[in-house]
């Protein structure tokens, strides 16, 4: 039994993985979202169109606060920040993760209101009900416990502030719920926790959420793992600089098998804090 790493073991890793990373997935560590699945937009363009869907569900005024909680390398902080007329703090628990983000806010013009900083999701060091809106693309499955990291969320967040996020989502088919989540684990190895939306909707209403929109999406999002794993092949000679050969040949059969697994979805999500 693989146990989850913690959020020092993720942070290293992602230190440690940048440039594999940067190939692998480009600017945003995330999905991406195919209008057409069988249609041939670039995995780049696919992601920043998953940023794009899921900040069209906020509704972003002039002047709004927002927290990126697990930026990357800050692309969708940037996109949103460059886009919109609002001030963005991004937290990675990777350090090199923070310093690239900075120099490309500083690249990209928009440093003077898209910044980015070390933290722990599980213990965010803001004040009670200072941003309002809160965002969490593709980070919470990371989280030793995302409700944790959902009730410090909810906690930075000021009465009537709204969260967006995106994560993977377990979609029970006719078997039920323990038997779809133990295909998961049996393809994950251990290392992803899903829940299905009934009880996402259930956990963002015990941090003192109303939850809005739910969109599996998993029928747009689907194609990453094709391309993931495509990529990932051609990286072989440089992934086993880092790793050994049954470690590269696990992720590829994670990446192929996430691809192959209806039970796995992927959810856009949005809730409000009430006030
Ligand atoms: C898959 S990446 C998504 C990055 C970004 N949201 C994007 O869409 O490009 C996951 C991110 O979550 C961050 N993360 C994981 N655990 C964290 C924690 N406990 N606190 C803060 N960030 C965390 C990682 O450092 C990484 O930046």
């Amino acid at each position: 039994m693989v146990t989850k790493p913690t959020p020092d073991e993720i942070g290293q890793g992602y230190d440690a993985f940048a440039d594999l990373l940067d190939q692998l997935c480009g600017e945003n560590l995330h999905h991406g979202y195919w209008d057409d699945p069988s249609g041939d937009m670039s995995l780049d363009e696919a992601t920043n169109r998953l940023t794009d869907r899921l900040s069209g569900m906020l509704p972003i005024r002039a002047g709004n606060r927002l927290l990126d909680i697990g930026c990357g390398i800050g692309e969708p902080a940037i996109r949103m920040g460059t886009a919109h007329d609002i001030m963005v703090t991004g937290i990675s628990i990777s350090e090199r993760q923070v310093e690239r983000a900075n120099d490309r806010a500083l690249k990209a013009d928009v440093d003077d209101r898209v910044v980015f900083e070390y933290a722990d999701a599980m213990d965010l060091p803001f004040q009670d009900e200072s941003f309002d809106l809160v965002w969490a693309l593709e980070s919470l499955h990371h989280m030793p416990d995302r409700w944790t990291a959902l009730r410090e969320a909810a906690r930075v967040l000021r009465p009537g502030g709204w969260l967006a996020l995106g994560d993977f989502l377990l979609v029970p088919g006719p078997d039920g719920a323990p038997a779809a989540a133990a295909r998961v684990q049996e393809v994950a190895k251990g290392v992803l926790s899903v829940v299905d939306v009934d009880e996402y909707r259930e956990g963002l209403r015990a941090v003192g959420l109303v939850p809005a929109e739910a969109e599996d999406v998993g029928e747009y999002t689907r194609t990453t793992w094709s391309k993931a794993a495509a990529r990932f092949e051609d990286l072989r000679e440089q992934a086993l600089q880092h790793i050994d050969e049954a470690q590269f040949e696990l992720t590829l059969s994670r990446f192929r098998g996430f691809g192959a697994e209806p039970a796995l979805g992927y959810v856009l999500m949005t809730a409000r804090k009430p006030g």
